[in-house]
This record gives C-alpha cells, structure tokens and sequence, in this order.
C-alpha cells in the first residue's frame, strides 16, 4: 500500500505569507493520533504567529489550534479511537512547537486527550468550529487554582462545574456576564457556562443579541449602549444569582472600564480575559488571563462533548464561514480574519 504524502502551509519567517509545500508524514506516539484534516479552523492568535512568530518554538512552523477530519493512524495502546473515526480535536503546536502539532497540513497529530468523535450527522466544516474555544471555555469557567497564562499573568480560577448532560443542567445558583458574547470564545463560554447551570448575561454588537440568546445566554446587552453598565448590573441583581465574574472575550481598553464598573457595583469578583487583564484592578477582584490548551479540559473531552453534540446541546457555533478548499486558502483566511468576522468562524476545507 502505497504511503500518503503530506502537505503543509508552512510558516518560514514572521511576517511573510504561508508556503504550501511537502512535509513529513506525522505518527503518532502513545496517546496521539494522527488525523486526515477534512477541515481546519482560523482564529485570531492564528494571525499573530503568522506577523510576528509569536509562540513559534521552531522554523519552519506549521499552526493552526482546530482540526476535523478521520483518524489515519492510532498510537500505541490506543483505546478512545480506532482508523477511520469521524473527530475533531485541538492541535498543541502552541505549546509543544512541533510542526506535527500543527493545523494547517494534510496530516496532523492530535492529542487522544483532546479529540472526540464527531457525530455522523455534523459535517467537519461545522464541527472543527469547536475545538480551541471549547478548551479555551473550560479553562475561563472551572480551573479551581490559577495557574500560569504567560509569565507573570496568572490563569483565572472560577472554580464553577463542568457542562453537564442533563437538561435543562441542575442550577449551580451562579451568574456570569460573558462579555463578546457573539466571538467564538465568548459564544463557547456561554454555551459551556449554559450547559453547567450557570446564568449567562452577556454583551453583543445589535445584530447579535438573538445569537447570543441561542447559545444560552438568558440577557444580552448591546455593547454599544450608553447605559450598558447600569443594565447589567441590574440584570444580575435581578437574575437572583450569586455573581461569580465576568468572562471578556475582548479585553481591550474599550472594554476594561465597562468591567472595572460593572464588578464595582457587584461588589468584585473575578475578571477573566482573552488577553492579558487590567493591572489597576480593585482588591475585591480577581484578575486573570485565560490560556486555551489547559488539561481541565479532559474531562470535558471525555465525558461531554460527543454525547453533547449528538443531542444537540453543543452547538457547532458560531456558524463556519468557508472560505474556500485546499491550503492555498488558509493564508486567505488569515488575512480575512485580521479584517474582523462578526458571529462567525473561517473555516478552510481541506
Ligand atoms: N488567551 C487565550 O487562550 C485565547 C483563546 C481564544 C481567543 N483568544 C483571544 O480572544 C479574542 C476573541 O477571540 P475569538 O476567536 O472569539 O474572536 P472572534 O470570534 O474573531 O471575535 C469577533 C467578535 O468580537 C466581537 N466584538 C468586537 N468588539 C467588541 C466589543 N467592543 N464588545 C463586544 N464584542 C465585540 C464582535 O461582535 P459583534 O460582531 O457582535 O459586534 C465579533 O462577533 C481574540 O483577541 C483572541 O486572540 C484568546
């Protein structure tokens, strides 16, 4: 039997566009698998590696955190997967600088630990919108001690529970404001805070409030409004739930002032951020920085997300916008990410 070659769009020097070129077939070693990519998704920090090399440990680099394809090859001992199995799973490239670990190729190993079977009725063009946000999103909710983001900036520790199969989930008599309700990370926390019993009120552009509310959250508030403080506020008083934080997906100096009010008048809490949090916090708040390739995602893993996505309860959102079929289009769909996507994921076909 003859053997596959693979191909990768490559990443020779920060600042230059992708090269689709051949690269080594992957193996996979003891709990890894290989994966035949059906589809690849694009997010943001894809778009930082690509300017600037950040996080690259080794060059050439090949990136990319979110995959969907069929297992081509198990690793020794494997029991989660067997040859030919639909998944999606979360690439480490980020942490282990491998170009194996990488997204964009043909081939990519994938950690068991963080793969699930996709269900026969998602396609892998809905389903690899999952993967990073979904492990970013238990990172944000349930690690119960912080831990390192990047030198000096601690993970945050929101200690809630896990998504649970039950539905509706079992009250946890929490509330969270997520705010960026409608970016991937932001949607997943909603929908993983939903599906744990925890009320989401959240903050969204106008257009949309209503996908906010699909992926659970119970308020949404347009980030534009002028009494966007005052309304949130008073949605999580009247939400009769303890509040726990806030989750911000945007984390930028727009946003920071809205939270700093926001915990102010709640009394403090936790602030946890896609970037790096505001260091002029108050004492009565917990500052910290999410870093999405986090183990407190395994059970999750595990447990949830396939059963979850059979029934209906994970939705493959935001929606995938496909940008088009083969590697040449990831450098395209980089550089549409860096002009801004509302509501949706690039997603590249493979
Ligand atoms: N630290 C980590 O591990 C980690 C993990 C994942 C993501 N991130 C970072 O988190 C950020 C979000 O990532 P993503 O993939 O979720 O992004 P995304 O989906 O590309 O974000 C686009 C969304 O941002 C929303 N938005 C923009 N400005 C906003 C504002 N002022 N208030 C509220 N919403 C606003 C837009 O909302 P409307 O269209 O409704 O206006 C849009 O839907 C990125 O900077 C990314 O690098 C970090």
């Amino acid at each position: 039997m003859s053997v596959p070659k693979n191909q990768a769009a490559w990443l020779t020097k920060a600042g230059r566009p992708l090269e689709v070129g051949e690269a080594p077939m992957p193996t996979a070693g003891p709990g890894e698998i290989v994966v035949k990519n059906a589809a690849v998704a694009i997010n943001p920090l894809d778009c930082h590696m690509l300017d600037v090399g950040v996080f690259v440990k080794q060059w050439p680099s090949i990136f990319g955190c979110d995959v969907a394809g069929e297992v081509y090859e198990v690793g020794p001992g494997e029991k989660k997967f067997k040859k030919g199995d639909r998944v999606i799973g979360h690439t480490v490239n980020l942490v282990s600088g491998r170009p194996q670990d990488g997204g964009y190729a043909l081939y990519t190993v994938v950690q068991s630990a963080k793969a699930a079977i996709l269900p026969g009725h998602i396609s892998y063009t809905d389903g690899v919108v999952v993967p990073f946000a979904l492990e970013g999103a238990v990172c944000a909710l349930s690690l119960k001690v912080p831990g390192v983001a990047l030198p000096g900036v601690a993970t945050p520790a929101l200690a809630l529970p896990y998504p649970s199969l039950q539905v509706p989930a079992p009250d946890a008599g929490k509330a969270v404001v997520v705010y960026g309700g409608s970016s991937s990370i932001g949607s997943m926390v909603t929908q993983v805070a939903h599906a744990a019993g925890i009320t989401v009120i959240a903050i969204a552009g106008a257009r949309n409030l209503q996908f906010s509310k699909d992926c659970g959250a119970t308020e949404v508030f347009d980030y534009k409004d002028a009494q966007l403080v005052q309304k949130v506020v008073q949605s999580v008083r009247s939400s009769g739930k303890e509040f726990v934080g806030i989750f911000d997906a945007i984390a930028t100096e727009e946003t920071f002032p809205h939270d700093k009010a926001i915990l102010a008048e709640l009394g403090g809490g936790h602030l946890a951020c896609s970037h790096p949090p505001p260091t002029d916090v108050a004492e009565n708040v917990t500052a910290g920085m999410i870093f999405a390739v986090n183990d407190i995602a395994t059970p999750v893993w595990a447990d949830f997300v396939t059963p979850a996505l059979e029934a209906g309860q994970l939705k493959c959102l935001p929606p995938p916008t496909i940008v088009g079929k083969g590697l040449e289009f990831v450098q395209t769909a980089l550089e549409k990410s860096k002009a801004g996507v509302s509501a949706t994921k690039l997603v590249v076909e493979l």
